[in-house]
């Protein structure tokens, strides 16, 4: 792969991106023979906020490939609480790890960490920005299930917010998909999300109602509201419970239509949706694995 650092969607070209996936569909392919290629190297985990799948699917494939992780743990037990900047934290723990997982509350973390670090840095999600490791297990799964090409994708639900959203919808600009965008006005895309999309091309469709336009979709990307990323409170009840998909909905979906979560969800798709032939959700969280195997393995 070109790029040392793994920062934005935007930052990886179609190329990369079917490296990966390719890379991917070996390792799954290989099981457990897929080991011991990379013993003895070292990822390090540095969350600074909450994460199971992000954090303990990359824990588990550095696992698997034979090397191992360290993990910086709860910030309120790490140096960050006796004032220690976060450049300074990534310079000292590049001494420790052949690559860095990092997650923070700031847009924009972990552009500038990489900057101060030789060591592979991997954007496990920068507040409101962006979280290119889940696009690429996301594009993984879709791919699976309805290809990348000649598709029409939903996205619905946090487009504000939601840094897996600011992702994949960059990266589905390198496919040829049509994208309709499905949310409540004020969690409307953001502008400089709108404007990749425009300078690469892309047509933004809105709507307000997943019925207007729920026929049409090959699949359905749902997300969560990002409430810890609302400055009041209020504005956060005024949408909550706005938007959703149950089973009965999808009576009006085509036969092939799949639905995608990052999770964790929290009321957005009813649970009558797992047992239909459109959930890929658990699935989708599983290919973390084989997905980030493959990335780590083409980044050491
Ligand atoms: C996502 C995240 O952290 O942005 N979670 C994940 O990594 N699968 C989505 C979310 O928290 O809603």
């Amino acid at each position: 792969m070109r790029h040392e650092h793994v920062i934005t969607a935007k930052g990886l070209s179609r190329a990369d991106i079917e490296t990966v996936l390719d890379r991917a569909a070996e390792l799954e392919a290989a099981d457990s023979r897929a080991v011991e290629l990379h013993r003895g190297k070292i990822l390090a985990l540095l969350f600074f906020e909450p994460s199971t799948r992000t954090r303990l699917s990359f824990d588990a494939a550095i696992k698997r490939l034979g090397g191992d992780a360290i993990d910086m743990g709860a910030v309120d037990e790490s140096s960050v609480t006796k004032g220690e900047t976060l450049a300074d934290t990534v310079r000292v723990i590049e001494g420790y790890a052949d690559a860095i997982v990092l997650r923070h509350p700031s847009q924009g973390a972990a552009k500038m960490a990489s900057e101060f670090v030789d060591v592979p840095l991997l954007n496990a999600g920068d507040g409101a920005g962006h979280h290119p490791t889940q696009t690429l297990l996301d594009l993984y799964t879709m791919r699976k299930h309805v290809g990348l090409d000649g598709i029409s994708v939903g996205i619905m639900g946090d487009l504000k917010y939601g840094r897996t959203v600011h992702s994949l919808a960059t990266a589905l600009t390198k496919f040829d998909t049509v994208q309709h965008f499905i949310s409540p006005e004020s969690l409307a895309l953001p502008a400089n999300v709108r404007y990749d999309l425009h300078e690469a091309g892309s047509t933004v469709r809105e709507h307000r109602d997943i019925e207007d336009v729920l026929p049409e979709l090959d699949l359905l990307y749902v997300t969560r509201i990002q409430r810890e990323r609302f400055p009041d409170e209020r504005e956060y009840r005024d949408v909550a419970g706005e938007y959703g998909i149950d089973a009965a909905a999808l009576e009006r979906a085509k036969e092939h239509c799949k639905i995608m979560h990052p999770l964790p969800r929290v009321d957005e798709i009813d649970p009558s949706v797992d047992e239909t032939n459109h959930a890929v959700y658990f699935e989708q969280a599983h290919n973390g694995i084989p997905v980030r195997m493959a990335l780590l393995d083409l980044l050491l």
